[in-house]
């Protein structure tokens, strides 16, 4: 067990793959994709962020949602699926995530706790309150951050300042939660404190950051926070 993480006052969250599986849209759609799953989710998932990171080095930015929908006409293409029917259910499905189960309940004990929860993410405003409404969550966020506030995507780090902003609480008093291991080691190297959940089992990063600790699951988080700051 890692030593606590004391003098936290906010926990922010990364949203895709850290509270919404967004392996879950492909799932819902295995009637259509069969063994095509597993292929699609990871290239669709593997584009997108791709053309995040593409686009903020051009300074060409454009929201998430054209970049979701791009990376899965690319990722659709490429495994010869071609149904624009198959396509608006993936993007619907997009809007309704399904939670990691443990998430509610990790949400409800840190606010039970005095933190302040919040979502920082790529999403834009509408993807992230669909998403965060039909998982009902509202009840557990304090504040939903999209970098279309920023204008440029993670892990630029004015992204990371929009969160101290808003917050209005400085870096070093927020513990910010990624599954996305880049995500995580820019925060840190950012100035937050970082809880990698390492959902996805993947190596550490060569990359600046050092995040505080690496969990297999949010379950884990609330024992790793030590004293609040007053
Ligand atoms: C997000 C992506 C990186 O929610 O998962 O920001």
């Amino acid at each position: 067990m890692p030593a606590t993480i004391d003098g936290i006052r906010a926990c922010v969250f990364d949203a895709y793959g850290t509270l919404f599986d967004f392996a879950s849209a492909p799932l819902h759609c295995e009637d259509e994709l069969g063994e095509k799953v597993k292929p699609l989710t990871a290239l669709w998932r593997d584009k997108q962020l791709q053309y995040t990171w593409l686009r903020a080095l051009q300074h060409r930015h454009a929201d998430f949602w054209q970049v979701t929908g791009d990376a899965l006409d690319y990722a659709m293409e490429t495994l010869g699926l071609a149904s624009p029917a198959l396509r608006a259910r993936l993007m619907n499905l997009y809007l309704s995530l399904e939670t990691f189960p443990e998430v509610p309940g990790v949400l409800r004990q840190l606010k039970a706790r005095g933190l302040v929860t919040a979502i920082l993410s790529n999403g834009t405003p509408h993807m992230l309150s669909a998403a965060v409404n039909a998982a009902g969550l509202t009840p557990h966020l304090d504040a939903v951050l999209s970098v279309e506030d920023a204008g440029v995507y993670k892990p630029h780090p004015d992204v990371y300042q929009l969160a101290v902003d808003r917050l209005g609480i400085p870096a070093e008093a927020i513990a910010f939660q990624s599954s996305n291991a880049w995500d995580a080691y820019a925060a840190s190297a950012f100035g937050m404190r970082v809880v990698w959940c390492n959902r996805y089992k993947q190596r550490p990063e060569r990359l600046p950051g050092n995040p505080d600790a690496v969990i297999q699951s949010l379950d884990e988080l609330p024992a790793l926070l030590g004293r609040n700051q007053d």
